[in-house]
């Protein structure tokens, strides 16, 4: 059920290269309730073309960023600002990649370059939109920015490997952009801290099948889905979250707040 949350409102979504993602999740609710927003991938995703179809659903241009090319990002927002007929009142950045991750790489024998490059996609590229925005002063009075990120960011989790590191950064530039932000124009910058989810990005991580199901037997109310995690998105673009920012938002169940469950007990006394 649609409500209007974001009638009149723009935006920019990023990170949507499947049916699965948390962004083309949010892309179609963005839609159902009255925004019009341009939808930004790297360009390699592009060649996977699943993106024109959610462009298509949503009426929506798409323009090509490599999100850690301060030049892309540029031609995004000034494209973006075109052709929708205005500032922006929202961004969503739901993008993340680590190489280390990705090919195995245990944290204990990274790879530099690799490492850099998993923070400079995945948390660097959240300052690089966000200063983009602010030099252009592309955003509307009010607006809200949103990045996605995992609990691994405050507690271990051995097999999120330097992909944690990252998400520590991306909280923290939420934190002192926020701040910025604030000020400058009274734009809320927040992160949500989403529960597992099978996507392209989820389940590159190693073990992510074992890990979801201890995941939802810890949670009380078990794991948040993709869609669930859109609903929320929706919520802190809308009005009705104006005061919120510098935010770590968990939108985990309770998973965060749980020592131990019971499920969880049950299944350590089977062994
Ligand atoms: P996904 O794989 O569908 O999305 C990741 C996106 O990042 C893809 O669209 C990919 O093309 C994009 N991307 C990678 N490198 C890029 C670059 N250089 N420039 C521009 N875009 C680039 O997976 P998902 O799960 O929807 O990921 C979205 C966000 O949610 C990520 O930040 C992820 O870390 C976060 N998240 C995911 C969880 C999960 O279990 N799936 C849990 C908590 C947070």
């Amino acid at each position: 059920m649609a409500y209007g949350l974001l009638n009149g409102k723009r935006g920019i979504i990023s990170g949507a290269l499947d049916e699965n993602s948390i962004a083309w999740k949010v892309a179609l609710k963005a839609k159902e309730e009255g925004a019009i927003f341009t939808l930004t991938n790297a360009p390699i995703a592009m060649r996977m073309g699943a993106i024109k179809e959610l462009a298509e659903q949503c009426n929506a241009e798409i323009i090509p960023a490599d999100a850690t090319s301060v030049e892309d990002i540029e031609n995004l927002f000034t494209k973006s600002t075109d052709i929708l007929g205005g500032k922006l009142d929202f961004v969503l950045h739901s993008i993340g990649m680590s190489p280390n991750v990705r090919k195995g790489k245990a944290y204990t024998d990274l790879n530099y370059d690799w490492f850099k490059q998993s923070i400079d996609i995945s948390a660097l590229s959240f300052h690089k939109m966000m200063q983009t925005a602010y030099k252009q002063d592309a955003m509307n009075e009010w607006g809200s920015i949103v990045a996605l990120t995992y609990m691994a960011a405050q507690r271990t989790f051995p097999f999120y490997g330097d992909m944690a590191d990252a998400k520590s950064v991306l909280e923290s530039i939420a934190r002192s952009f926020g701040y910025q932000y604030g000020k400058y124009r009274n734009v809320r910058v927040n992160t949500i801290s989403q529960s597992p989810t099978p996507t392209k990005a989820g389940s590159g991580i190693g073990g992510f099948d074992k890990f979801f199901d201890f995941a939802d037997k810890t949670a009380p109310l078990g794991n948040a889905t993709a869609d669930q995690c859109a609903d929320y998105v929706i919520t802190l673009f809308s009005d009705l979250t104006r005061m919120v920012t510098m935010q770590n938002l968990f939108h985990d169940g309770g998973f965060s707040m749980t020592g131990i469950s019971e499920d969880v007990m049950a299944l350590i006394n089977k062994e």
